[in-house]
């Protein structure tokens, strides 16, 4: 049997008034990504033929926010329930598919829950949960044989119905000829006036279909972010998660619950991270490599057996292998470290590539800046890359050697093997194996003394 097309629904049109934000609810986010984002990278894994999202709340500012991505946007003007809001993606379903319903604000769905729940679908297919506290949610009302017969929302609930605490976590798989059917027929008379998709359980029963379903027994894969506390649970799961699967590929973490990973991180063996580190965008660090605490890395390779030390920041950076940078070393993009290099305390590199063995280790700035082999930048130095309007290069050769408190001005060539006294200002490409300097001599001035308070 081939399986039939797929459909995916997101409903994210809603405006979450618990987040007490003025941003839309789906674009909050959980490790550096939108909740949207979240759900949206789950769809693609299922390889539907086409994700359909339906916004609302916020307007643009949701579609706005995915323009790279393909996808058919559906605006919902009012909210006026979830079947209305699935009814406004009709026109837009292929007739010979079946329809996955997820919610955009439910982040950390599962994915190979979802492909259960597809497998066992015919017509009608619900995600279920149990709940100790099954408040607010639709409930799922089974017959004396365990079928499914409704869902039952909670202000719409007796009794009786109130003390079921299996729930509709609000994921459902649908056979688009039903669907049409179903939603077409749909009424408002309820105790909230909406149009509750969940009613078309009933109508599934009543036209004589099995309504199957699978209950997952992971909570948080099925859980909103409806606030800010919401948020917070959900990111600490997610960050959990993910430092288990770190140190289940060897990585050791000082503590696995301090560390934060907005984005992809890729190790080799034994890689070592201690408490405190935030890794954003695409990280990979080689074998060996030790992260030490409270360093935030982003976007940047480091190579086999560099040692970060604490306080560290980088952004767009590329580090080669058995360097030792930091602590608190600020590597901006453009940055490229050859093999071996040694960046100190309180250094700024912004574009700058340095070669191989090369020392920048104390209190510098190198900005838009090559800089050759076995180079030794003494404490202090400072390329003046900026005229106020543009950026100019310095290019420091092979085995030049910069003294303490330099500044190059750049456009600036130091030729290789070259010395630059300490304190200097070098404005003049400076020849190659000389020492150059630029400062007035010292003098002593015989006699001279301190001045003295003066008496009132
Ligand atoms: C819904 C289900 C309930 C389930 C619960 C799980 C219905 C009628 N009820 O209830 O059975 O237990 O989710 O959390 O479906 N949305 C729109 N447009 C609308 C209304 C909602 O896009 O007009 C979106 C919301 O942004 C949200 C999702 O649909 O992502 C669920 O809506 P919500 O209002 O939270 O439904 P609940 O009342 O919680
Ligand atoms: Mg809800």
């Amino acid at each position: 049997m081939s399986t039939p097309l797929l459909n995916i629904v997101i409903l994210a049109a809603g405006k979450g008034t618990r987040m007490r934000s003025s941003l839309p609810k789906v674009l909050h986010k959980l490790a550096g990504k939108s909740l949207l984002q979240h759900v949206i990278h789950a769809a693609r894994q299922l390889q539907p033929s086409k994700i359909i999202v339906v916004y609302g709340y916020g307007g643009e500012a949701v579609p706005d926010a995915f323009r790279q991505e393909d996808i058919i946007w559906v605006e919902q003007k009012e909210q006026l329930g979830t079947g209305h809001a699935v009814q406004q993606a009709l026109p837009y379903l292929d007739a010979e598919a079946n329809t996955l319903i997820l919610l955009g604000d439910v982040p950390l769905l599962n994915v190979e829950t979802c492909q259960q729940l597809l497998a066992k679908t015919s017509h009608l297919g619900l995600l279920t949960v149990r709940k100790s506290d099954p408040t607010g949610y639709g409930r799922i009302v089974r017959d004396a044989h365990g079928n499914i017969n409704a869902i039952v929302e909670h202000k719409d609930s007796t009794e009786a119905q109130r003390r079921i605490d299996e729930v509709n976590t609000g994921i459902m798989v649908v056979n688009n000829a039903n669907l049409v059917s179903w939603l077409t027929n749909l009424k408002n008379h309820n105790a909230q006036g909406e149009y509750y998709l969940t009613d078309i359980v009933a109508m599934a029963v009543a036209d004589g279909f099995a309504v199957s379903s699978e209950t997952t027994v992971d909570e948080s894969s099925v859980e909103g972010g409806n606030s800010k506390q919401d948020l917070a649970g959900l990111e600490r799961v997610y960050q959990l998660r993910k430092a288990t699967a770190l140190m289940q590929a060897g990585v050791t973490l000082s503590d696995p619950f301090r560390i934060d990973v907005r984005g992809d991180l890729e190790v080799g063996r034994d890689v070592e991270i201690d408490v405190g580190c935030i890794f954003e965008g695409r990280v990979t660090l080689a074998d060996g490599v030790r992260i030490g605490a409270y360093c935030v890395i982003k976007d940047t390779d480091i190579g086999a057996g560099t040692t970060v030390a604490p306080f560290t920041h980088t952004d767009q950076v590329r580090i080669a292998a058995q360097c030792r940078i930091g602590p608190y070393a600020r590597l901006r993009p453009g940055t490229e470290l050859a093999d071996d290099t040694h960046i100190g305390n309180f250094v700024e590199l912004k574009n700058a590539q340095v070669d191989t063995g090369s020392k920048i280790n104390h209190l510098s700035y190198v900005g838009d800046t090559t800089v050759g082999k076995q180079v030794n930048i003494g404490a202090g130095t400072i390329t003046c890359n900026y005229d106020g309007a543009n950026k100019f290069r310095t290019v420091i050769e092979d085995n030049v050697f910069i003294g303490s408190d330099t500044q190059l001005i750049a456009p600036v060539t130091v030729g290789a093997g070259a010395t630059i006294g300490a304190g200097s200002t070098i404005s003049k490409d400076t020849p190659a194996g000389e020492l150059t300097l630029s400062r007035s001599k010292q003098v002593t001035v015989n006699g001279w003394k301190r001045p003295v308070k003066i008496k009132k």
